[in-house]
């Protein structure tokens, strides 16, 4: 429960708008991993990663992933609920063709997101707010994973 409540204070804190975070994660997962860039077929259309990131094609997709979360912290009580909705999400990674091995990639991403939250956050980036979101993106990655699998 105090879990629960460090997720969701910390991800109010962060504003309305959530794209201007989504950008800093997506940077961050660019600058750990410059590859991923081109699993968005559209990347073909930009040159690096920050012309890519304010494409709307990148905007769209970092608006949607903010979305995924904004989710999963409205549905802390009840996260089976979205079981179904991101095993086909991981589905549709697959089909969207989303090549290389995806189990990485969500594995990686967690890194961007607590980057994310650590520049946005300061001082109130603490151990335990860094485990409760870890915990939550796992159970998210996690599923969206074997949805990848099937
Ligand atoms: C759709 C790639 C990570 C959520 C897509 C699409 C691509 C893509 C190519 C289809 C085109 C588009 O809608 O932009 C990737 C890559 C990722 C990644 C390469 C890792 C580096 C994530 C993560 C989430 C996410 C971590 C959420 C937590 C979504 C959603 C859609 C989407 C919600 C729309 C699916 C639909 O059309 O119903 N992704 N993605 N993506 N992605 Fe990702």
């Amino acid at each position: 429960e105090k879990d629960k409540g460090l997720i969701r204070d910390s991800w109010e804190s962060l504003g309305k708008n959530k794209v201007p975070h989504g950008i800093v994660m997506f940077t961050r997962l660019f600058e750990l991993d410059p590859a991923l860039l081109t699993l968005f077929s559209y990347s073909t259309n930009c040159g690096d990663a920050p012309e890519c990131l304010s494409s709307p094609e990148f905007l769209e997709h970092v608006t949607k992933v903010m979305l995924v979360i904004d989710a999963a912290v409205s549905h802390l009580d009840d996260l089976h609920t979205l079981e179904d909705f991101l095993l086909n999400l991981g589905r549709k990674h697959q089909a969207v063709g989303v090549k290389t091995q995806l189990t990485v990639i969500f594995g990686e991403s967690h890194k961007s997101l607590l980057y994310m939250l650590q520049s946005s956050l300061g001082p109130a980036y603490t151990t335990p707010l860094r485990q409760a979101w870890l915990n939550m993106y796992s159970i998210v990655v996690s599923a969206m994973t074997r949805g990848w699998a099937k």
